[in-house]
């Protein structure tokens, strides 16, 4: 049952589609106080575990930290951080009494899980104004697809989307993608998708693409396309402050950029230098930033990956000014100059909460500021692109992720989780935020693969590919500066084109399940505790999960192993994939066990009875032949496949 708290004027995130009556009883697990701000609070039972918030720090079980619902630009993903860029504000406190919280609160919002008392959960902000929903059921799982079942169906991408992906910010010219395309196929790596980052654009403009580089940029997508490769551009938030440059000067005559108090536009500083944001919130700002995306579109273009949405700021023109105001006197006649340089450089101007403070949006003909609905940007922005792509493109999935996001964004594209590092603890914080994002709708998602930041090494990139073999968003990514990760700049790069071969003998299932799971509002990755409610080791199991309703998996993440020790809640089929392309099946008992899995294996585990389809690899997606499909698992077990022409929008 879910029900559904008003408190003050809330702003309408849209984040649930489900019409619901409003609750007038008294919240039935936990106390709410909204004298000053918001607060709920509940005691925790010694053992509950409390999943959730989607995109954050630490583990599936979330309790023992305090985590901070603010979208964030920082690439230092510690354990430490109480914010990533996206605001996921559902928790589901697995104990008795089992429900679900979800505070729909676009401003900051704070979850102490345990933190300052252990024994407590505590879920505040300075905004009262929000709507708040109680669910319960008899299990975690039950109140997640509960949850589910009112904010919409997930996002499904196009089929070409479940491929493997290179991508380094840095590769400016055709003959950077050329090359990298080159190696693949010479190599048989399979590759259906090239990520451009913003040096494809004219001095990162958005919607616009380097004429030196790209004089017929049509004919670069199309050539591209005959070898069966999509290009993937990315679009910033900010729009570059240039006279001559349409978009910008568009957005200035109709306002449809955010504003300061005083009706001035806000001028944050990021790749562009100098932009303005566009208004997502307001809705014919919307429409009209979505419309940018058509060029693009008809050259070809068929994904996008929107970034630097929370949205991201280096400095503020108005931050500058306000700085240098404060230094002046301690400045020497003329020296600000010295100064701004300075801050400019600086990190501590970034992401300033006064900037957020500092600008307004237009909604309805009200002026909204900024920090109060600060979680939707990112959200809007996708939706402003998956919107136009509905229009302009109505017969077509296009493929859309965002770095930026709040729940209700998960029906307009799927997200990465920013900029990681070369890490091993990177690869578990990968794995671990699988599961507490599909709970809050997010199906189509993935990690910079090899580590975003850091250089990287052979043995992590595939220790974290053996992973990302399982995960929607299979994307190689990397920081410019930092040694390159592409499989062909390590030694043995045939071990790396296996593990990526197995990638697509899985692709069948795993779009299957995928759409299973957005089709019925069902979780892809799961804790084993949801499957096994009533296994007494399975809720402590964190680096384990199941994956639809066939599979375990149980990755290496750690330097120099040779194995695992793995739990298995009943009897499965231990599953390798082998280097000379053979696969070893063997049959283990339920219990604890150590397994070894070679650094150029990837292992799974299939469920007592079931069994999955497996097909030969090919070179990228639409090669897959179905005809060769063969079985794994227990023979005598039926699969139901989902498939479709993996391109034309299912109906809802
Ligand atoms: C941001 C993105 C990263 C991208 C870079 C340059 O840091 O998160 O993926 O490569 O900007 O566009």
């Amino acid at each position: 049952m879910v029900r559904k708290y008003k408190f003050g004027a809330p702003f309408e995130t849209e984040a649930v589609t489900a019409d619901l009556p409003l609750c007038s009883e008294p919240c039935p697990y936990g106390t709410v106080d909204t004298a000053s701000g918001f607060s709920f609070t509940c005691t925790l039972g010694a053992r509950d575990v409390v999943y959730g918030l989607g995109e954050a720090v630490r583990g599936i079980n979330k309790r023992g930290y305090e985590y901070v619902s603010f979208a964030t630009d920082d690439g230092n993903h510690v354990e430490d951080k109480r914010s990533l860029y996206g605001a996921h504000n559902f928790v589901v406190v697995a104990g008795t009494p089992c429900f679900g919280v979800f505070v729909d609160c676009p401003a900051r919002l704070t979850f102490d899980i345990g933190y300052t008392r252990q024994d407590t959960l505590h879920i505040y902000s300075e905004c009262a104004d929000l709507y708040l929903y109680i669910i319960d059921g008899g299990t975690p799982y039950d109140i997640v697809r509960q949850f589910r079942g009112i904010i919409g169906r997930s996002y499904i991408p196009p089929k070409f989307a479940f491929g493997y992906g290179q991508s380094r910010w840095g590769y400016k010219t055709p003959e950077d993608f050329r090359t990298v395309l080159k190696e693949h196929r010479d190599a048989h790596v399979p590759l259906d998708m090239l990520y451009m980052d913003i040096d494809y654009m004219q001095d990162y403009k958005d919607f616009t693409v380097n004429g030196e580089n790209f004089p017929d940029f049509p004919a670069f997508v199309a050539e591209m396309q005959r070898q069966h490769i999509h290009l993937v551009p990315i679009i910033d938030a900010g729009v570059k402050v240039e006279d001559g440059y349409p978009v910008y000067e568009e957005g200035v005559e109709k306002g449809y950029f955010c504003h300061n108090a005083d009706g001035s536009l806000f001028t944050p500083a990021v790749w562009p230098g100098w932009t303005h944001f566009p208004d997502v919130l307001d809705p014919e700002a919307r429409a009209w930033f979505g419309g940018q995306y058509r060029v693009l579109l008809d050259a070809g273009i068929d994904g996008f990956w929107n970034d630097m949405n929370e949205p991201a700021i280096f400095y503020s023109k108005q931050g500058l000014a306000d700085l240098a105001e404060t230094y002046r006197e301690a400045l020497p006649e003329g020296e600000d100059m010295a100064l701004l340089r300075v801050a400019q450089q600086g990190a501590w101007l970034a992401g300033s909460e006064k900037d957020y403070a500092r600008f307004y949006h237009n909604v309805g003909g009200q002026m909204v500021r900024h920090d109060t609905v600060h979680n939707l940007y990112g959200y809007n922005m996708t939706r402003a692109a998956a919107e136009a792509f509905a229009r302009l493109r109505p017969q077509q999935r296009i493929l859309l992720f965002s770095r930026s996001s709040y729940i209700g964004m998960h029906r307009y594209g799927g997200i990465w989780t920013g900029d990681n590092r070369s890490w091993w603890s990177h690869i578990l914080l990968n794995l671990q935020m699988l599961p507490s994002l599909n709970m809050c709708g997010f199906l189509y998602v993935g990690a910079d693969i090899g580590g975003f930041g850091s250089d990287t090494t052979r043995d992590l990139l595939l220790r974290w590919l053996e992973l990302a073999v399982f995960v929607p968003l299979m994307r190689n990514h990397s920081g410019t500066g930092i040694r390159r990760q592409e499989f062909y700049q390590f030694e043995q790069p045939e071990d790396l084109r296996h593990v990526i071969r197995v990638r697509y003998r899985l692709l069948p299932y795993l779009y299957s399940e995928y759409m299973k799971a957005a089709l019925g509002g069902d979780m892809l990755f799961k804790p084993l505790a949801f499957v096994y409610p009533d296994d007494p080791f399975a809720p402590q199991v964190e680096d384990q999960l199941m994956l639809g309703g066939e599979v375990m998996i149980a990755p290496v993440y750690t330097q120099n192993a040779a194995g695992r020790y793995v739990y298995l809640p009943e009897e499965m089929d231990f599953v390798k994939f082998l280097p000379d392309g053979t696969i070893a099946e063997q049959w283990l008992p339920q219990g604890h066990h150590y397994v070894e899995i070679a650094l150029n294996e990837v292992a799974m585990f299939i469920r007592k009875g079931r069994c999955i389809p497996l097909v030969d690899a090919a070179e990228y997606v639409d090669a897959l032949d179905l005809g060769t499909m063969q079985y794994l698992g227990d023979k005598t077990a039926a699969y139901e496949l989902y498939d479709d022409d993996g391109i034309t929008p299912v109906a809802e």
